[in-house]
């Protein structure tokens, strides 16, 4: 079952609660909130995405899906911890060695919440093997983190396959996300390459119907 996560990143201001309530009621499996710190990515949203999720836990039941561009993941952690995420997921490359790692992987533990790592497109998938028997998630970024509305890096394709055909290997159950540049176009080869949650910003809140794109999206 393919599961969508949708980035309110660049949910326009003055819209914002319409905009949750139509996408929740488009049904939605996930809201994807951006955390970035303007430190690990160019960009700032730290406070304005607290106020999202507050505001999305006060209107709606539906998980937060909570992707941490930071360099403080521990603060983070806190901050957003309150607010009783589904899954709370950090990027490899932000913590200095593996230590650091199981160290956040840890802390999320404490608030219940799902775990997540991310990778950006130039980090080798095999760097992140040893974790999988600790985290529920790998978030595989298909653009370069920082903004809404990139292209997808095709390249990224090989990467999925790879991670999917170790994790059957395996036996691990863990649900592999895609980020960034992903639209009506670009979902087959993501789901085929064996992703299961598709997050989509700019294709979900520009598309006239929401329900419709996400019907197609999950289908
Ligand atoms: C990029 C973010 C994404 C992004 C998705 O740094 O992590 O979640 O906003 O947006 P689209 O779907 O527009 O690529
Ligand atoms: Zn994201």
């Amino acid at each position: 079952m393919v599961e969508v996560s949708t980035s309110i990143l660049t949910v326009k201001d003055g819209e914002e609660a319409q905009t949750f309530l139509g996408l929740e009621k488009a049904k939605t499996d996930y809201f994807h909130i951006d955390v970035m710190d303007g430190k690990f990515v160019e960009k700032n949203t730290y406070n304005k995405m607290l106020r999202y999720s507050e505001y999305i836990k006060r209107l709606s039941n539906l998980p937060l899906d909570i992707h941490f561009m930071v360099e403080d993941v521990k603060k983070a952690i806190d901050d957003f911890g309150s607010l009783e995420p589904n899954i709370m997921t950090f990027h490899y490359e932000a913590c200095k060695d593996n230590q650091e790692i199981m160290k956040n992987i840890e802390y999320i533990k404490q608030y219940h919440s799902k775990i997540g790592i991310s990778v950006k497109p130039e980090t080798k998938i095999e760097n992140i093997y040893e974790f999988l028997p600790y985290v529920h998630m790998i978030l595989i970024m298909t653009v370069e983190p920082g903004k809404g509305g990139q292209t997808m890096l095709s390249t990224m394709i090989q990467k999925i396959e790879k991670l999917k055909k170790y994790i059957e290997e395996n036996n691990y159950e863990i649900d592999i996300e895609v980020d960034g540049g992903i639209n009506l176009k670009t979902m087959n080869k993501v789901k085929k390459a064996g992703a299961n949650i598709l997050v989509a910003g700019t294709a979900i809140l520009l598309a006239k119907d929401y329900s419709k794109i996400i019907e197609e999206l999950k289908k």
